[in-house]
């Protein structure tokens, strides 16, 4: 099964568990949230699982170096350099932006992990990734390009048993979810997360909360995250019909633009940490748990309901962000 090829990297199950003071505070709805930010690579965090079936196939390819790209505080490329200290790979990460005079939060790990950094100006999103290959090719190296936030349909595939390890999380505690509340971003979350929740018949709703209103190589994220899916649906046999339609994602929450906080971030981050004791990250969960709290507060969603937050990590860009959040 294709679902169980895959390279280990993190400690999974993550953790499934109800937030007790703020169920009581938005009461009657219950929430419960996913510790996606204690997969345990490098302080954790959603891309571990899509990292899980990029390496391995890099790995069955005979690869011998990662190339990857990013925002200089990407999660997904400190994950990445760590994923590739453990597999033994040389990692370059291409990142938007000018060499700052002082690493810090994600930068500063991904130099600690090992990753050879190139910093790319106005490029954040892999458009320098084809001539790096060349160069590094011609230096006698095997290269696989893992795309911009690791969002392929390999790399759903680890939203999908994702879902398959909620499942019987749900099964154990003799729960159902009604809701599920995420950040999505580069679409690979999503898109395993829809085809998941198919393939294992959860019958939750999705609620994606959009963090970047920017395009992906002229595409809208819906038109992504279609793609995506279109292309998981048929290694996994599944046979719904998906149209553009039924890929919803809410981006109310995102007009600040990418990376830039708001009194909505700082909120959040501070209702979940002073009621749960949990951090959440200023650029891509504290925007989702913000929509989220803003749904409940409205009574947008129907009241009794059963909510799962999918905490997807980010933990270290807090400390670039520190001044901010003050
Ligand atoms: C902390 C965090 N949450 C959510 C996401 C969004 O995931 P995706 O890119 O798969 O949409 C990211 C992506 O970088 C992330 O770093």
């Amino acid at each position: 099964m294709i679902l169980d090829h895959k390279f280990d990297l993190g400690f999974f199950p993550t953790p499934l568990h109800r937030l007790k003071n703020l169920s009581e505070k938005y009461s009657p709805y219950q929430i419960f949230i996913k510790r996606d930010d204690q997969t345990g690579l490098a302080s954790g965090g959603n891309k571990t699982r899509k990292l899980e079936y990029l390496i391995q196939e890099a790995l069955d390819k005979g690869c011998d170096t990662i190339i990857t790209a990013g925002a200089q505080q990407s999660n997904h490329c400190r994950q990445t350099a760590a994923a590739c200290a453990i597999a033994k790979l040389k990692c370059h990460l291409l990142l938007g932006g000018t060499a700052p005079q002082k690493y810090n939060g994600n930068l500063l790990f991904s130099h600690l992990l090992g990753a050879e950094i190139h910093f790319t100006r106005e490029n954040r999103k892999g458009e320098d990734t084809e001539t790096l290959k060349q160069q590094l090719e011609l230096e006698g190296k095997k290269p696989f390009v893992i795309p911009y936030g690791g969002s392929n349909f390999i790399g759903a595939l680890g939203f999908v048993i994702a879902v398959k390890e909620l499942k019987a999380q749900l099964i154990a505690q003799n729960l159902k979810i009604d809701y599920l509340f995420f950040a999505s971003s580069s679409g690979g979350t999503q898109a395993g997360l829809t085809l998941g929740n198919d393939l294992y018949i959860l019958n939750m709703n999705l609620v994606p909360i959009g963090i970047d209103k920017s395009e992906m190589q002229g595409m809208r994220l819906e038109e992504v995250v279609l793609n995506l899916v279109n292309e998981g649906k048929h290694l996994l046999k599944i046979k719904k019909e998906y149209r553009l339609a039924d890929v919803k994602i809410n981006n109310d929450y995102n007009e600040a633009g990418y990376g830039i906080i708001t009194e909505n971030e700082k909120a959040a981050i501070k209702e979940l940490a002073q009621n749960e004791g949990i951090l959440l990250d200023p650029v891509y969960t504290g925007r989702a748990f913000y929509a989220m709290m803003d749904y409940l507060k409205k009574g947008k969603i129907p009241l009794n309901s059963t909510i799962l937050f999918w905490h997807t990590g980010g933990l270290p860009a807090n400390f670039y962000y520190a001044d901010q959040l003050k």
